[in-house]
């Protein structure tokens, strides 16, 4: 099928044609609306107007930025590996994807359940919304999707092809590359207002021990390819309620370094941690967030032994190489190097949010100018540490300590 740009008027016809949502509807009348808040893609809501519990939502790529325009070229192929990631997602944690429907690469659609009982995070934590499932869903999420994508669980044929099949995300790679490691720590015409005549700004691109360390985790993210990454796992792209959690938007997915998703997703509750410090100061939810975090990274670590206990063959491992005490001992310092550059990533994700092109509301949509100067002052420090000391990260409770 030739790819064509759809329309809340095109979209009806299209989706008719497509035999498993022609089933859902069934004879229904549908009515389409375009719901999508995010900046690169069209997001339409397809509903029965008979019975609008039965809900459809439908993504597509078009071949420049949304938010922008056509003036903005950007592949559509981007929704290639959104598919992709999806389908891997969905053969290895079925419960923590929206279940797909229908994914056309030339059309670059994905046809997905409709989430309507849950938010985007990011906006439930700016209400103070406590999650109490989120630590066991998300570190399953991690560990499988990490663990069964790498060396240490593929046989060597099965992981290059499948590193094959993403390695062309280049776009979206480039972005990353430009975004989080390198635009948002000098003077650029992408970054934001604040980042202009700001002294804590200057302070940032001057700092060479922060820079040195930024191209250390920049190059490991350019030619590490442990294991899929979601690419751009923050609280935006996460939706949940008290008992579920979806992970949405893996259109930045490549096989990368263990540690960048980890980090996106801490770098960003830190911030939302930051944010409630300085603006709504609850501490109940200031001391959730901290053990949370605490939670995520010690729960990631144990699911990911234990699925590593159950492999005895590997791309990495030959059965009878190894006696076991030593193979624990080569375990161990291998999940402390994850941990440590989970941190050194989320410093990154951190940092480039202050004076970077794109923000994060907790910090950017402070209304009090003085209490956002603080909040961004206060993100970068603890970023600036995460940055400079993740090679000394020893343990889950270091990182407490570099935050509060
Ligand atoms: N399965 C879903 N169910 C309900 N709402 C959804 C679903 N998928 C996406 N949305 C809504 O659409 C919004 C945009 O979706 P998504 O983040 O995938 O698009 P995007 O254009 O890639 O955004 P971004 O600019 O953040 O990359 C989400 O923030 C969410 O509000
Ligand atoms: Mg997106």
């Amino acid at each position: 099928m030739d790819y064509k740009i759809l329309n809340i008027t095109n979209i009806i016809s299209y989706i008719k044609n497509i035999k498993i949502i022609k089933d859902y509807f069934a004879e229904d009348s549908l009515h389409v609306n375009e719901i999508g808040d995010g900046n690169l893609n069209f997001v339409y809501i397809i509903k029965s107007e008979q019975n609008p519990q039965k809900a459809l939502i439908l993504k597509q790529a078009v071949p420049y930025l949304r938010c922008v325009g056509e003036e903005y070229p950007l592949s559509k192929e981007r929704m290639t590996f959104e598919i992709r990631a999806l389908l891997k997602y969905s053969e290895l944690t079925p419960d923590l994807v929206p279940f797909i429907y229908d994914a056309n690469e030339e059309m670059s659609t994905v046809v997905m359940q409709y989430l309507s009982k849950h938010i985007i995070m990011r906006k439930g934590m700016i209400n103070g919304i406590v999650y109490p499932k989120f630590d066991e869903h998300i570190s399953t999420f991690l560990a499988q999707n990490l663990f069964k994508t790498s060396s240490l669980f593929l046989d060597s044929t099965c992981k290059r092809q499948f590193v094959d099949s993403f390695n062309k995300n280049v776009e979206l790679c480039k972005l990353s590359e430009d975004f989080v490691f390198s635009f948002a720590f000098m003077e650029h015409d992408t970054n934001g207002e604040n980042a202009r005549n700001n002294e804590t700004a200057k302070k940032l691109f001057a700092d060479m021990e922060f820079k040195k360390n930024v191209l250390k985790l920049k190059y490991k993210f350019m030619t590490q390819s442990d294991a899929l990454l979601h690419g751009d796992l923050h609280t935006g792209s996460i939706m949940l309620n008290q008992n579920e959690t979806f992970v949405i938007d893996p259109e930045f997915s490549f096989v990368g370094p263990f540690g960048f998703d980890i980090g996106a997703l801490i770098g960003n509750l830190v911030m939302s941690y930051v944010s409630h410090l300085h603006v709504s100061k609850n501490e109940q939810y200031q001391k959730w967030i901290l053990k949370l975090i605490e939670e995520i990274l010690t729960k990631f670590e144990q699911k990911f032994l234990s699925l590593w206990a159950e492999v005895d063959e590997s791309a990495l491992h030959v059965k009878g190489f190894i006696d076991s005490k030593s193979l624990d001992e080569f375990k161990k310092e291998f999940m402390k190097n994850i941990l440590r550059d989970s941190v050194g990533y989320a410093g990154c994700k951190m940092a480039r949010r202050m004076f970077g092109m794109a923000g994060v509301e907790d910090i950017r949509a402070i209304e009090d100018k003085n209490k956002k100067n603080i909040a961004e002052a206060h993100v970068l420090e603890i970023a600036k540490k995460f940055v400079k000391n993740y090679e000394q990260v020893e343990s889950v409770k270091d990182i407490r300590e570099m935050i509060i």
